[in-house]
C-alpha cells in the first residue's frame, strides 16, 4: 500500500514561517504528549415542524453507504478512517496524491474555503469513487464571531441561548466548507487546576446534560444535513475531567456509581439529542485508555445508548496507545483502537490505521467486516449531510455570513447572560454614566482582544474584537475620561503550545524598572481618578488545553496591583477575565464589586460596558462551586452526608470548608423574593412525576432575570446520596413587582440513580428534601414521599 507521506513534512511545505513553527513544534516536540489540539433565524430544534431525530437511522443513507462499500478496496476503506491534521494556506502535493488515492477521509484544521474547495473538488473528480472528504475543526465558541467561553455559556443557564450561539457558529463555519465541528465538549469538572474546566459546563452534570443538548441542538439543527449547520462532536469519551491532580492527560479513576451518576450523563444526553460523532478521550479511565476502551465505545455507547454515528479518536491517541503501556507496537494500537469501536484515527502524521490494519487484516487480527461496520457510519454521515451533491461553498457568501450583524448582537447579548455578579457592596453598580469625571481602567486583561475572546479562537478577524477598555471608551464616549493601565504583566512560566496559533502574539516582556514604573503608573492613574475599574484573572492560554496548573490564585503580581489600587481610596471594581475559578478571597472581602465576564468573545468590552453602566442586568450563575483555594480540592456542592455531617465545615481544623460562592449563586441589581413552594403530591408511586411550584417575585426596581433552581436530596436507599443534586432550573425574567408562578416536575428521570449496592439504575420508594432558591443554598425547603 501506498502510504501518505507524513502530514508533517507535507505541511512544512505548507507556507508562512508561523505555520512552519507550529507544525515544527507539535510534529517533533508534542506529538507523542498533546495534540494541538489545535441572521440566521433557524428554526428552533425544538420547533415540532421536522420531527427527524438528528442521529436516526437514514435507511437511504444506508442503502447509498452500503452500495458505497461494495465497490471499495480495503484500502479505500482504510483510507476513509484516516484524518490529518493541516495547518497551512497552501495546498501541498503530498496531501493532494493522498486524497486523490482514497488515503484520506477527512482533514482538520483547514478554515480557508478556497483550500477546502480545491481539496474537496480533487476527492470528487479525481479520487476512483468520488467521495468528499469532510472538514472538521473546533467550533468550540463561535467560528468567526466568537461568543464566551462554554463554562461563560453554561453561566447563563439559558439553553436556548447556547443553543442559538452554537447555531451561529454552526452557520459560520459551514460557510467556508466546514462540516463538522469537535463540540460540544462535556466533561465534568470538579477540580479547577484542570485548564480544560473552561470548555466544559462545570461541576453539575444535570446543568450540564442541559448544555450538551443545547449545544449539539445548535450545532446540528433538525437532523444531521440540516442546511448551514455542522455535525457535533460530544467529547472527551469519558472521564477527562477527572484527571488525577487536575493535570490535563493524566489518569482518571473514577468509581463506576461517579461514572454512571456524574460524568457520563452529558454524553448520554448527547446521544439521545442525536448526535452525529463521539470523540474518544486520551487518558486511561480506570486503567484503561478510554480509545482502547471496547466496554465504553462498544458496550455502553453503542449497545446500551443505541449510538449510530461515528467515533472519532482525540489527536494521535490512537498510536498513543503505545505510549500509554496499552499497545505493544503501532499495529497492536491500530487492532486495538478498531477493536474497540474507534471509526475514524485523528493523527498529526502517525496514520496508525492507514499504515498497519490491511496487514492486520492479511494477518486475520482484525475482519474486513469489522472495517465495513465501521466505515459505514462515516460515509453515511457524509451522505446525511449532502456532501457527495454538495461538496463545494459559495466562496462570494461567505463574508454575508461573517458580516451579519445579528451573529454580533447574539455575540454581546450571551456575554451579558453569561456573567455572574458576585458581589456589589451597597450598590456600586450599576454606575452612573454621569457621576465619574475620570475614570481608570487598569490590568492586563483590559486591552488584550486575544484575552478577550478565550482558549480555541483561531478563524476569527481579532480586530473585530471589543476589549473592556474599547467598550468602556465606546460607551462614554468624550463625556468621561477613560484612561488605561496594564500595572503589571502575566505570563505562563512554560509556554503553551497553542500560542504558536495566536493572532495576537504577547508583548514582550518588561524589564525590571519598566515593570516597576507601570505598577506605579497604573496605582498613579487610579489616585488622579474617580473610579477603578479592574481586569484581573488569567491570560486565555493559562486555561485550556495544556493549561493546568499547580495553583488558583491570582497569576503574577495582580494581587499586589489589586490591594495598592484599593487602598488608594477609590471605589474599585474588580472584573474578572478567567476560566476556571480563582483564590479571590481578598478580593471578596476588600473590594465593592466583582463582575465575573469569563472569556466574553468578540462583543465582550460592550457587555461588559452595558452591565456596568446598567444597560444589561447581570443574571448568571455560577455553574460551578466557587472554592477559596486548591488545598480545598475537590470540594463541589454535591457531596455527601457521610460521618458527622453537622461537622462538615470543620474538616479542616484550620479553616473553615465552605466555598467562596456557592454552586447557582450570582446576584442581580434587583432582588427577588421565593415563597409559597409546594410538592402538589405528597405522595408519589415509583414511576409518576410529582409537580413542584414555587413563587417568584421581582422586590427590586429594575427589570431582571432570576434563574430559579430545584433541589432535591433523597433521605435514605441502597446506597447514600448526596446531600442536595440540582434537578430543575430555568431562568425567569420579571418586571419589577412582577411575581410569576414557576413549575418543575419531578419524575423517574430525576428520581433514579445509579445504586453502587444494586449496581444498577434505582428509583426507590423514599422520602425527598426539595428546595428552591436562586442557589445551593436554598432555604425554602419541602418534601414529598416516593410509595412502592
Ligand atoms: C485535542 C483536543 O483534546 C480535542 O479537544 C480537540 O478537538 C482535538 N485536539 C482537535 O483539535
Amino acid at each position: 500500500m501506498i502510504r501518505v507521506p507524513s502530514n508533517m513534512k507535507a505541511l512544512a511545505c505548507a507556507g508562512t514561517s508561523a505555520v512552519l513553527a507550529a507544525v515544527v513544534f507539535f510534529g517533533l516536540v508534542c506529538s507523542p504528549l498533546i495534540c494541538l489540539s489545535a441572521q440566521r433565524k433557524e428554526k428552533s430544534a425544538e420547533s415540532k415542524q421536522e420531527e427527524i431525530k438528528p442521529g436516526a437511522a437514514d435507511p437511504q443513507a444506508r442503502q447509498r453507504a452500503d452500495a458505497l462499500l461494495a465497490q471499495m478496496t480495503l484500502d479505500e476503506k482504510i483510507g476513509q478512517m484516516n484524518q490529518l491534521f493541516f495547518f497551512g494556506s497552501k495546498p501541498v502535493e503530498s496531501i493532494d496524491t493522498g486524497i486523490r488515492k482514497g488515503q484520506i477521509g477527512s482533514l482538520l484544521f483547514v478554515t480557508d474555503p478556497a483550500l477546502i474547495n480545491r481539496m474537496q473538488k480533487i476527492a470528487v473528480t479525481e479520487s476512483r469513487l468520488k467521495i468528499p472528504l469532510i472538514f472538521g475543526f473546533d467550533v468550540i465558541h463561535g467560528f468567526h464571531t466568537i461568543f464566551p467561553v462554554p463554562i461563560g455559556m453554561a453561566a447563563s443557564w439559558d439553553p436556548k441561548m447556547v443553543e442559538g450561539a452554537q447555531t451561529v457558529a454552526a452557520s459560520e463555519a459551514r460557510a467556508v466548507g466546514i462540516n463538522w465541528t469537535f463540540a460540544p465538549m462535556v466533561d465534568i469538572a470538579r477540580d479547577p487546576r484542570w485548564g480544560r474546566i473552561v470548555e466544559g459546563a462545570g461541576d453539575d452534570p444535570y446543568l450540564g446534560a442541559a448544555m450538551s443538548r443545547a449545544q449539539v441542538r445548535g450545532f446540528q439543527g433538525n437532523r444531521i444535513g440540516s442546511p448551514d449547520h455542522l455535525v457535533a462532536c460530544v467529547k472527551h469519551f469519558a472521564g477527562y475531567g477527572a484527571a488525577e491532580g487536575g493535570r490535563d492527560y493524566d489518569a482518571s479513576n473514577i468509581s463506576d456509581a461517579q461514572l454512571w451518576n456524574v460524568y457520563l450523563p452529558p454524553f448520554r444526553a448527547a446521544i439521545d439529542a442525536g448526535v452525529g460523532s463521539v470523540m474518544s478521550a486520551y487518558m486511561d479511565l480506570n486503567d484503561v485508555p478510554a480509545t482502547g476502551n471496547r466496554w465504553l465505545l462498544r458496550d455502553v455507547l453503542r449497545r446500551d445508548w443505541k449510538f449510530g454515528g461515528f467515533v472519532v479518536s482525540d489527536a494521535n491517541a490512537v498510536d498513543d496507545l503505545k505510549t500509554h503501556g496499552y499497545a505493544r507496537d503501532a499495529q497492536d494500537a491500530a487492532v486495538k483502537a478498531l477493536t474497540a469501536g474507534v471509526n475514524l484515527e485523528m493523527s498529526f502524521s502517525a496514520a496508525v490505521y492507514l499504515n498497519n490494519l490491511a496487514n492486520a487484516v492479511k494477518q486475520n487480527q482484525v475482519s474486513v467486516k469489522e472495517i465495513d461496520d465501521l466505515v459505514r457510519p462515516l460515509l453515511e454521515t457524509k451522505i446525511k449531510l449532502g456532501l457527495f451533491e454538495n461538496p463545494s461553498v459559495d466562496e462570494a457568501k461567505v463574508k454575508s455570513t461573517f458580516d451579519n450583524p445579528a451573529h454580533r448582537e447574539a455575540a454581546k447579548s450571551a456575554a451579558q447572560r453569561a456573567a455572574v455578579l458576585l458581589k456589589n457592596q451597597n450598590d456600586l453598580l450599576p454606575l452612573s454614566k454621569t457621576a465619574y469625571k475620570k475614570i481608570a481602567v487598569i490590568g492586563p486583561l483590559a486591552d488584550s482582544r486575544q484575552d478577550t475572546l478565550g482558549s480555541w479562537s483561531f478563524a476569527m478577524d481579532i480586530n473585530e474584537t471589543a476589549t473592556i477598555l474599547a467598550g468602556l471608551k465606546t460607551k462614554l464616549g468624550t463625556t468621561t475620561q477613560v484612561e488605561f493601565a496594564a500595572g503589571v504583566q502575566i505570563s505562563r512560566n512554560s509556554p503553551s503550545p497553542f500560542d504558536m496559533l495566536l493572532k495576537e502574539k504577547h508583548a514582550p516582556a518588561w524589564t525590571g524598572t519598566q515593570a516597576a514604573d507601570e505598577f506605579k503608573k497604573a496605582v498613579e492613574l487610579a489616585k488622579n481618578s474617580d473610579i477603578a475599574v479592574m481586569l484581573l484573572g488569567e491570560n486565555q492560554d493559562m486555561s485550556g488545553e495544556y493549561a493546568s496548573r499547580s495553583t488558583i490564585d491570582l497569576p503574577g503580581r495582580q494581587l499586589e496591583l489589586l490591594q495598592a489600587v484599593t487602598a488608594t481610596g477609590k471605589p474599585v471594581v474588580l472584573v474578572l477575565l478567567n476560566g476556571r475559578p480563582l483564590d479571590i478571597t481578598w478580593a471578596a472581602q476588600n473590594v465593592p464589586s466583582i463582575l465575573e465576564a469569563w472569556y466574553p468573545g468578540s462583543e465582550g468590552g460592550n457587555a461588559v460596558a452595558d452591565l456596568l453602566f446598567g444597560d444589561a442586568v447581570p443574571g448568571g450563575k455560577l455553574p460551578l462551586t466557587w472554592i477559596k483555594n486548591a488545598g480545598q480540592i475537590p470540594f463541589y456542592y454535591s457531596h455527601n452526608l457521610t460521618q458527622n455531617p453537622g461537622e462538615q465545615e470543620k474538616r479542616y481544623w484550620n479553616e473553615k470548608v465552605v466555598p467562596l460562592y456557592p454552586f447557582g449563586y450570582g446576584l442581580s441589581y434587583t432582588t427577588f423574593a421565593f415563597s409559597n413552594l409546594k410538592v402538589n403530591q405528597p405522595e408519589i408511586k415509583i414511576g409518576d412525576t410529582a409537580e413542584v411550584t414555587v413563587d417568584l417575585k421581582n422586590t427590586g426596581s429594575r427589570a431582571a432575570d432570576e434563574v430559579v433552581q430545584l433541589y432535591i436530596h433523597q433521605q435514605a436507599g441502597s446506597a447514600s446520596r448526596p446531600i442536595r443534586e440540582l434537578k430543575g432550573f430555568d431562568r425567569i425574567a420579571l418586571a419589577p413587582g412582577e411575581t410569576k408562578t414557576i413549575r418543575f416536575k419531578l419524575g423517574p428521570e430525576e428520581l433514579r440513580y445509579w445504586s453502587a449496592a444494586a449496581r444498577d439504575w434505582v428509583q426507590e420508594a423514599e422520602t425527598f428534601d426539595v428546595w428552591v432558591g436562586g442557589d445551593s443554598s436554598a432555604s425554602l425547603h419541602s418534601t414529598f414521599r416516593v410509595m412502592k
